[in-house]
């Protein structure tokens, strides 16, 4: 059987999720905010439009319009500075290997991730042709949860929702496998992903019997 492997990029196939974090912490504290680790987790899946326009609401700030736009690319100024210097070894572990895992088995495999920045990650990682198809956030108009990102990537490769399976850290990224019919698989911590069909705290504990399974499977 065939199937689609959706992965998300930030969090589940490079740690740049810690980046992010990184780059909102010193733009919130330059306007007087600070937002927890808990806040943080609703940030994560979420594009940048939407992660600003929520820190402002926690922080109870209204800004203009060309104010938003220069923190934005602020942002993202600091963000691409931490990502020019990856490389290979901040691939997450045993990433590789279920990626030749899945092409060995000639499954299909996509990314779908809410970054603008998902394509330049991808090549510095050196992990671009792994992948059929990219929809990143260059190519949606809804953010996570909105199921969006991921129908374009089942549509692309051809396969419907109910054979798609997807690999995601944040809790939005959840919610939109699970709205668009699609196996969502949590990589991370099992008490925020708890809304997952199945949960791993990495892919090193994700074995090739459970991809088997995964292959013959469809959501129900
Ligand atoms: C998601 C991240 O993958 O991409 C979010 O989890 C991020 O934290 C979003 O805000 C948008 O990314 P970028 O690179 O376009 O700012
Ligand atoms: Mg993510």
């Amino acid at each position: 059987m065939k199937k689609a492997f959706i992965f998300d990029l930030d969090g589940v196939i490079v740690d740049t999720a810690k980046y992010h974090f990184l780059a909102w912490q010193n733009l919130a504290s330059s306007l007087g905010i600070s937002f927890s680790s808990a806040q943080n987790e609703q940030l994560k899946g979420v594009s940048r439009i939407r992660s600003l326009e929520k820190i402002l609401e926690w922080g109870n700030k209204t800004i203009s319009e060309e104010e938003f736009t220069r923190l934005m690319s602020e942002k993202n100024e600091e963000y691409l500075e931490y990502i020019s210097k990856m490389d290979a070894t901040e691939i997450l572990p045993d990433v590789p290997r279920v990626l030749d895992l899945l092409i060995s088995k000639e499954q299909a495999i996509a990314l779908g991730s809410a970054s603008k920045n998902a394509r330049v990650i991808l090549d510095k990682v050196g992990l671009r042709d792994k992948f059929q198809t990219i929809v990143d956030g260059t190519n949606v108009s809804k953010a996570k949860p909105d199921p969006e990102v991921f129908l374009i990537g089942a549509q692309e490769l051809d396969i419907s929702p109910e054979d798609c399976i997807v690999f995601e850290d944040s809790v939005a990224g959840i919610q939109a496998a699970n709205i668009a019919n699609m196996i969502s698989i949590g990589i991370g911590d099992a008490k925020v992903l708890h809304e997952a069909d199945y949960i791993f705290k990495d892919f090193t504990e994700i074995k090739e019997e459970f991809i088997n399974t995964l292959v013959k499977t469809q959501k129900v």
